[in-house]
């Protein structure tokens, strides 16, 4: 039997990137996979290419992680169309190349938006189903600059990620009573649409000379939360996963 059969899984921002990545992963090792992207027709299109690939079992739910009323019905949704939810991965994310002179305080709440307050959100209403069924699994996605710092100035993404990495340790806590575990995976450098959109080719490629083991890919990330969510990650809590290829050794 594949490891995580019969586990219904709900992967925020997975039309692209590394929730495409992870929502490939999870559907392979057997889960059913909520795919949520932005409400509009080319994320549309893009998951539904993703719920092809996954062969189909999953379905998409169009929501802004960002906006209370949207993840409250993305929930909804995904409890009554399921019946259950297993996995929440707090994935949608987005970065902006701006350092503390050039970023306002409009570009400073986007980015905490996006990537924290999202998490909030979505944990809140993945805890009133996970806490009732006594069991799940959450994995927020992070990144190696909350640990090391952004290498370009990019301080409202860094704040973002860093505030995340607390959210988390204070969120296993809470959640372990219930049978919940609640971990970070800290990417280093993967190859995704939003690093080209952030650095440029030249930079990218100059980036992954750097890194021991070279550009990480969406699947090395995908198989971490894999790990996670299966019985391997049963007795891990509020930890952080590093999935960078050596690019920073803690
Ligand atoms: N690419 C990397 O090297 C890297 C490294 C470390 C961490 N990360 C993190 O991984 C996550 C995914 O990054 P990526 O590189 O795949 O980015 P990406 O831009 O390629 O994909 C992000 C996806 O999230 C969706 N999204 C954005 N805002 C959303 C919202 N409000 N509601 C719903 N969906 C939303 C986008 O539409 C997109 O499909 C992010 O949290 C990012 O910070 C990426």
């Amino acid at each position: 039997m594949k490891p995580l059969a019969g586990k219904i899984a709900l992967v925020t921002g997975a039309a692209r990137g590394i929730g495409r990545g992870i929502a490939l992963v999870l559907a392979e090792q057997g889960a059913t996979v909520a795919l949520n992207d932005l409400p509009g027709e080319d994320h549309r299109a893009a998951a539904t290419e993703v719920l092809a690939a996954t062969g189909g079992t999953g379905a998409f739910f169009a929501a802004d992680v960002t906006d209370e009323t949207q993840v409250a019905e993305l929930f909804a949704a995904v409890r009554s169309h399921y019946g259950r939810l297993d996995i929440l991965v707090n994935n949608a994310g987005t970065s902006q190349p701006k350092d503390i002179f050039s970023a306002t305080l409009e570009d400073w709440n986007r980015i905490l938006t996006t990537n924290l307050t999202s998490c909030f959100l979505c944990s809140q209403a993945a805890m009133a189903i996970l806490s009732g069924q006594k069991s799940g699994r959450i994995v927020n996605i992070s990144s190696v600059v909350a640990e090391q710092g952004a290498l370009f100035g990019h301080v409202h993404y860094a704040a973002s990620k860093s505030g995340l990495l607390g959210f988390t340790k204070t969120l296993a806590r809470t959640a372990a009573p219930f049978g919940i575990t609640v971990n970070a995976i800290a990417p280093g450098i993967i190859g995704t649409e939003l690093l080209q959109n952030t650095h440029g080719a030249a930079t990218t490629a100059s980036l992954a000379q750097s890194v021991p083991l070279g550009l990480g890919t969406v699947r090395d990330v995908g198989l971490a939360v894999a790990f996670l969510c299966g019985e391997g990650g049963r007795y891990i809590t509020g930890t952080t996963l590093d999935v960078n290829g050596g690019l920073y050794l803690r």
